[in-house]
Formats: C-alpha cells, structure tokens, sequence
C-alpha cells in the first residue's frame, strides 16, 4: 500500500486514463469535500462555487444523505431491474411525483442526464407516433449521439458527426446576444414566434416534441425571458407534439424553485432529471404525464443500473432535506444578494458585459470590447486567479467567456460575499490588465 501513495495520481490520470480534463487548467487532486468546501490533497481549501456542475445542491456529503445510503447499502445495493421490485425506487418515483409540477407522474430511472434525455425523447417519439424533434441552439443535452443530435453547439459536436437527422434548431432566448438583433421586450418574443417557422421550414411536420432547458447551463447561463416557454410552448403543443424539460442542470432547487420551468408557469409533458437528484450519487430519471408514460410497453426500455437502490435512497433523504431545510429559497436569496453585488460591479467593470441567473445558477458573461468580442481567455485567466485565491467557479458558454457560479445551495451570505468579493477583485484586475 506504501508504494500506492507515493504515486502521483496526475502521473495515474496521465498513464492511464482517458480523460476530458480542461486543457490549460492544473487539476486540483480533491482528498475531500464538505458543504461548500473541497479540501485538496495539496492541503488546501477551497470554497467550490460549481458543486461538481451542480451536483451537490444539498452540500458535500449531506450527513442526512449519507446516513440514508450506507443504511440502504447495507440491505440491497443492486435490484435487477425487469423481475424485481425495488422499494426504494418506488418510494422515489412518489416522491417524485410529488414535487414535480403538473401531472408529471410516471418515472423512469436511469444513471445519468443524456440517458434521461434519450429515454424522454424515446418516450415522446412513441407516445406521439412521431421522429422529429425541436432544439435550441446554445444548448446542451449530453454526450451520447441521440443527446448530441439535439445539443445546438458545434463546439460539443465537433469531430464525431454526423448526427441524427429529423432534429431542427429554433433559436435561443439568448437575449444578450439576440439572435434577430432586436431587444426585450420590443422584440415581441421574436425567438419564441421563430419556433413555428422552424417547424414549418426545417422539418416534414413530423414533429414528436420541443426540448428546453428552462435555464440553459452549459449554453452560458442563458435565462429566457418571462413569457418565452408559455408562448413556445404553445406552438409546439400546436402541431400535436411534446415538450421535454431538461432540468438536468437547472433542477433540484438551483434556480430558487425546485424546478426552473416553475417560474414561467408551463408545465412539461416529459422532465428530466440528474445531477443535483441525489447530491451526488449517480442518478438519472424522467417523469411524464401518465398517458405519456404509459406508452411505453414491457420491454420497450430499460437500464440495468438505472434506479440504484443506494442511489434512490439519497435521492429521498436529499429532497426530504431540500424540502425542510427551505434550499431552493436559500438559494433565492443568496443569489439575490450575489446578482445586486455583481449587477452594480458590471457598471464599473468593462470586461463584465453581462450578469444574469436565477436563484444560485448564476453566469457572468465576459467580453474584450464595446462591440460584445467575446472573451474566452479572460474567462480562463479568470477561472485561474479564482482558484488561486480559493474559490472554485466554472467556465462555459458557446464562446468559452461565461463565468458559471452555481455554488451548493447550503452557501451562508458569508461565503457568497467571500465569492462576490473574489469576483470583483480578480475581474477588476484582469481588466486593467487586457
Ligand atoms: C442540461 C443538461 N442536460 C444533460 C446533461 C448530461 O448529463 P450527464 O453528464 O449526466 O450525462 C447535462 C450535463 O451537463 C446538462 O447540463
């Protein structure tokens, strides 16, 4: 065992393994987490402002979570999934059923987000009896070819297509960068409107549904203006087709509400869930109307891992926890109190051309000039000097130049100040220097 420890793991990772580490950015070797903190084997704490890509919303190692892991793990760690039942699965998809908005209902679990959004899409497809899809561009489903064929990013895409045909891409409600050139609101949703010519123009009408995310993660944070999913929505529900929300990212209390789409008053016909389901146990799930559900027949879908007994039981204690503990209000507010800061940051810093978010996803979109250039070394520079000083935040946007702040939604205002003030000093500075 000696001999194990003296082995670097950048040496292991370096050797061995295949990995999607970010080019230019020294990997910090993580020995342990707790709440908002990562602690590195370097000695080092650090305050983590990305939660592992909004995974961990409850914190690093919920006590409450582990608590109800190891006790689960001690009776049953894998349900074979067809002939069995699995309590804690069941248990699960009521809990789900629960909290969900609208008549979302029927469950279906699996391990990760792209295999929620392909399940969802194979479920739509089914129930309508129809193969295309609608997309937005700036957006981002997964790494699977189905989840790639729906992700509007040639940056993600690049190198492995082609891709699956019957998928059109509306454009985002992207407002900072409006794809008409218009502003809000005097663009009358012009994106929104959009949808329907897409359909007309791009597809042969055989459209089985429309998938958003209610707040776009990796596209950089793009938050769609109030009215954008009711008017969207009501297009695509139009033409007899579905939609999908992709709650992967913005879901699980991020966003100030336990689900994103709540906060423009549309309820989905088919949800996906991951990431911040079970704070960190892997887990992935869709939830449909029951009629949408049910259209899937015995043997028409199934994962062997999917609804991990272990991680079913996280996936209850965390959403019990979310629930009690008030998270995705906690997170309204320390979002609140970081936007004020960086909102009237903005006015004074020439690099920072635009802060939005809702609730603790929160992204600050960087630019070199008057004219929006989008600044992706700045972002990265910036992502750096953040880590020098302590805190860890993301990076994303089709143009690489967002800042992501999506911090565990346990963060005290101490520490979104301690983020905020990190922010403003790194920005400030790498403005007087570019
Ligand atoms: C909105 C969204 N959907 C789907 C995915 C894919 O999730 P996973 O990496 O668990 O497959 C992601 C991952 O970042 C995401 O942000």
């Amino acid at each position: 065992m000696g001999g194990h420890k003296s082995v670097k793991t950048k040496e292991l990772y370096d050797e061995y393994m295949i990995t999607g580490m970010v080019a230019g950015f020294e990997p910090i070797e993580v020995e342990r987490a707790s709440g908002c903190f990562i602690f590195g084997s370097d000695g080092k704490k650090y305050l983590d402002c990305f939660s592992g890509i909004a995974v961990t919303n409850a914190g690093h190692g919920h006590p409450e979570v582990l608590a109800a892991a190891r006790e689960q793990m001690e009776k049953l760690v894998h349900c074979c999934t067809y002939v069995y039942y699995n309590p804690r699965a069941g248990e699960l998809a009521k809990l789900l059923a629960d909290i969900a908005p609208g008549k979302l209902r029927k469950s279906f679990f699996c391990n990760s987000g792209a295999e929620a959004i392909e399940g969802a899409l194979r479920l739509a497809k089914q129930f309508v009896g129809r193969r295309e899809v609608v997309a937005l561009t700036h957006s981002f489903h997964g790494r699977t070819v189905g989840t790639l064929s729906v992700t509007g990013n040639s940056g993600r895409k690049k190198g492995f297509g082609p891709y699956l045909s019957g998928v059109a891409f509306a454009p985002a409600p992207y407002c900072y960068r409006c794809p008409f050139r218009m502003g809000y609101p005097r663009c009358g949703m012009a994106c929104a409107e959009h949808i329907a010519d897409t359909i007309r123009f791009q597809t042969s009408g055989d459209v089985a549904a429309f998938i958003a995310e209610p707040v776009m993660g990796e596209g950089g944070i793009i938050v769609p203006p109030q009215e954008y999913f009711r008017a969207a929505v009501e297009i695509v529900r139009k033409e007899g087709a579905l939609f999908i929300a992709d709650e992967v990212q913005s879901g699980f209390g991020r966003t100030g509400n336990l689900f994103a789409i709540e906060h423009y008053g549309v309820e989905p016909d088919i949800m996906c869930m991951a990431k911040g389901i079970a704070d960190g146990f892997p887990l992935g799930a869709f939830i449909a109307r029951p009629d949408v559900g049910n259209s899937f027949k015995p043997g028409d879908h199934l994962s062997t891992f999917g609804g991990n007994p272990i991680s079913c039981a996280a996936a209850i204690a965390n959403i019990n926890v979310m629930r009690r503990d008030g998270l995705p209000g906690k997170a309204a507010e320390r979002g609140a109190e970081i936007m004020r800061r960086l909102d009237a940051f903005r006015e004074k810093c020439r690099i920072v051309g635009d802060v939005r978010g809702k609730g603790l996803m929160i992204g600050i979109e960087l630019i070199a000039d008057a004219k929006k250039t989008p600044a992706p070394d700045v972002a990265k520079k910036a992502r750096m000097a953040l880590r020098e000083k302590g805190v860890l935040v993301g990076v994303g946007g089709v143009f690489g130049n967002v800042v992501r702040l999506q911090p565990p939604l346990v963060m005290t205002a101490d520490e979104a100040a301690q983020a905020a003030d990190a922010l403003e000093t790194i920005l400030s500075d790498l403005a007087k220097a570019v």
